[in-house]
């Protein structure tokens, strides 16, 4: 890592968002330190507070993805922030959710957004994005022969690229002054049914793919028998139901007010990432 301006430290660097962050700190010529549980420059763990302290020597800035598939991580999370705090990082970019600040300060990400507040010597930005595109090529909505499973209804949401999410991320990171305070919903140009977002794949890969609504306990049942934690099973119904109930992410222009483009459309997402439906299963 050469020493070039303000170090961020990208935790989550190996996945959805980090990555991509990491990558486009890098395009500005900014200095990044990743951190994952392995593999990229320091291994993090959530769960061992005794990795902290080495992933925040000399930082400066920090891209804050919370721990993954877990609901009990505000105290952990508090830990952090309050060494990132004493070991002098100025600027932390919270990866949060949309909707979040109508949510109980019982719910962790909730307790987050609350706690960086608190933190009065850390600025603080909070990204509180739409459910995300790449869900459809990369994790839960990715179709199988065809098909995509989800409980959302007839309801739509405003999914956005994570190309988006990261650029914006980065021009958080990159003038923090600027964005100190602020919380931005992030969403992409246009609110979709599961439905349609199905039909467009379809097209792009040259066969049916459908949306199967299948009975909300009865798709959290199978997430759980899948490996998904059964603590984070409330999690999974209560973002359904929000879609599935019409309270889903609404079209806004904030990724276009920061970062001077507009936010990436749904098909154009699918033509450039087609090659992840092009397979037997899908
Ligand atoms: N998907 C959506 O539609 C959506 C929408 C809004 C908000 N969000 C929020 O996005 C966040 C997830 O971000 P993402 O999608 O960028 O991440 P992701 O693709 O799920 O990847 C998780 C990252 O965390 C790391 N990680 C996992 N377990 C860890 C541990 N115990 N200690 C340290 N690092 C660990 C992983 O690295 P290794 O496995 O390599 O260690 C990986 O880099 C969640 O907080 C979620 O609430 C998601």
């Amino acid at each position: 890592m050469n020493k070039r301006g303000p170090t961020t430290l990208v935790l989550g660097a190996t996945g959805k968002t980090g990555s991509r962050v990491a990558a486009e700190l890098v395009n500005r010529g900014l200095a990044v330190r990743r951190a994952a549980r392995s593999g990229v420059d320091v291994d993090f763990e959530w769960t061992d507070r005794d990795t902290y302290a080495r992933a925040l020597d000399a930082v400066d800035h920090v891209y804050l993805v919370a721990p993954v598939m877990r609901t009990d991580f505000a105290d952990d999370v508090s830990t952090f922030l309050g060494e990132a705090e004493a070991a002098g990082v100025r600027h932390v970019t919270f990866l949060s959710a949309y909707g979040m600040d109508h949510a109980s300060d019982e719910i962790a990400t909730r307790s987050v957004e609350l706690d960086l507040q608190r933190h009065g010597r850390l600025g603080h930005t909070i990204l509180r994005p739409a459910w995300f595109m790449q869900n459809f090529s990369e994790t839960f909505l990715k179709p199988i022969e065809g098909t995509i499973v989800v409980p959302t209804g007839n309801g739509s949401e405003a999914f956005i690229d994570v190309e988006d999410i990261a650029a914006v991320a980065a021009s958080t990171l990159a003038d923090p002054a600027r964005h100190a305070g602020a919380a931005y919903d992030l969403t992409g140009p246009e609110a979709l049914t599961v439905s349609e977002a199905a039909g467009i794949i379809g097209e792009a890969v040259g066969h049916d793919v459908v949306h199967v609504d299948l009975d909300r306990d009865a798709w959290v049942a199978g997430a759980i028998a899948n490996g998904v934690p059964a603590e984070y099973g409330s999690v999974l119904r209560h973002l359904t139901e929000t879609v599935a109930f019409g309270n889903g992410s609404r079209p806004n222009g904030t990724v276009q007010q920061i970062t001077g483009a507009p936010a990436r459309r749904f098909r154009d997402f699918v033509s450039k990432n087609a090659a992840a439906w092009i397979d037997s299963s899908t």
